[in-house]
């Protein structure tokens, strides 16, 4: 067996549709309130795709060609994409060879799609890891990317979900890290299915005898269906349990972490971790006020703007984090 090695981040990038949805515009749509919106959530404005330019795969790749220039390295480079969604382009096949399509690549590399909601990125990140420690790939790439905008009920009674979800996707590029200590130092990944239906897209099901007619019969359930405070409720314990679980595992404190970068579910949820963990305003990254809940996209989004803003430095401890539908939850410490 080969020796096992640190994947490093060698490259991080977004892209974000133009197109932005701010609350007040979905005041009289949804009969809720910008107060209600920023107080419940700290959400201002989210991003809705423009059909007919964006696509789930497309958005993917226009993240991921930002990440391997920042690699300095070329599609063809990849030799395994990951690709996280809950908001597929096709019920099948997966995104990713549709991204491997949309970047011109000829390689013929596997592509992976990854099914856990808003820790997807996360999981995505893990399966990337092992590959990347194992030594049977040295380029990865892991793209999280996201259209909720299409599939929400955008009337009153689609109120308490449709003001959440956003569209945006992110990506990074794993490579070997030539540098001691650096790289990704561990991962953690749950799940809990007997909270499966707490957070949930239930049609088209494909145990439903002639489901592509019997959807219509149930429209209500082509939408999402929320139990917030249920995940809110779970999502406060999660959080902290898994960061402590990563930090743990590698002897660090708390209070050791330079940035972590949660999953962007709401802003009070962030608050309460940061709060339980200890951690001042600037070691604890937040968009969701301006792109609301992108679910798998929104851990690779954030971290790219953290980059970008010159928030993390090499030789920092960051912390990537999340907690969704599944219930799934997971977290990643990075030395950068
Ligand atoms: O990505 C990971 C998964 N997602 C999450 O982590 C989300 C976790 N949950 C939450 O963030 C919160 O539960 C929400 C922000 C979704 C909702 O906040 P809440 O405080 O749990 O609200 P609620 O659903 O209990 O509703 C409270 C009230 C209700 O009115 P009444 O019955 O008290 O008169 C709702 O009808 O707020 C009403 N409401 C709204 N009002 C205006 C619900 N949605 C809206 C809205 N605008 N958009």
């Amino acid at each position: 067996m080969a020796t096992l090695r640190h994947a490093y981040l060698a490259g991080v990038g977004h892209y974000v549709p133009s197109r932005v949805v701010t609350n007040a515009e979905l005041e009289p749509m949804l009969n809720t309130s910008d107060a209600w919106i920023q107080e419940r959530t700290g959400i201002r404005e989210r991003r809705w795709f423009a059909e007919g330019t964006d696509t789930t795969a497309n958005m993917g790749a226009n993240a991921a060609r930002k990440a391997l220039e920042m690699a300095g390295l070329e599609p063809n480079d990849v030799q395994l994409i990951v690709f996280a969604t809950l908001s597929p382009d096709y019920f099948f096949p997966g995104s990713g060879v549709l991204l491997q399509r949309e970047l011109g690549m000829t390689n013929n590399c596997p592509a992976l799609d990854v099914r856990n909601q808003c820790s997807g990125f996360i999981y995505g990140l893990s399966v990337a890891d092992q590959f990347v420690r194992t030594g049977m790939y040295d380029t990865v790439l892991v793209v999280g990317s996201e259209i909720h905008s299409s599939g929400l009920d955008k009337t009153p009674e689609g109120r308490g979900v449709s003001v959440i979800f956003g569209d945006g996707a992110g990506a990074v590029v794993l490579r070997p890290s030539t540098t001691e200590g650096q790289g990704i130092l561990s991962t953690h990944l749950h799940a809990q299915g007997e909270y499966a239906e707490e957070l949930i897209v239930k049609e088209p099901s494909s145990n439903r005898d002639n489901r592509n007619q019997r959807m219509m019969e149930k429209k209500e359930d082509l939408y999402p269906y929320m139990n917030g405070q249920n995940v809110f409720k779970h999502a406060v314990v999660r959080f902290p349990q898994v960061i402590k679980e990563a930090l743990d595992q590698n002897g660090y404190q708390s209070t050791d972490v330079d940035m972590l970068i949660p999953h962007q579910a709401n802003l009070r949820i962030t608050q309460y971790v940061q709060q339980k963990m200890g951690l001042t305003d600037d070691k604890v990254f937040s968009n969701i006020q301006r792109y609301g809940n992108t679910t798998a996209a929104s851990v690779p989004i954030a971290l790219s703007e953290a980059v970008q803003e010159g928030k993390i430095k090499r030789g920092d401890l960051v912390c990537l984090a999340a907690f969704g539908s599944g219930f799934t939850w997971a977290s990643a410490l990075i030395k950068w």
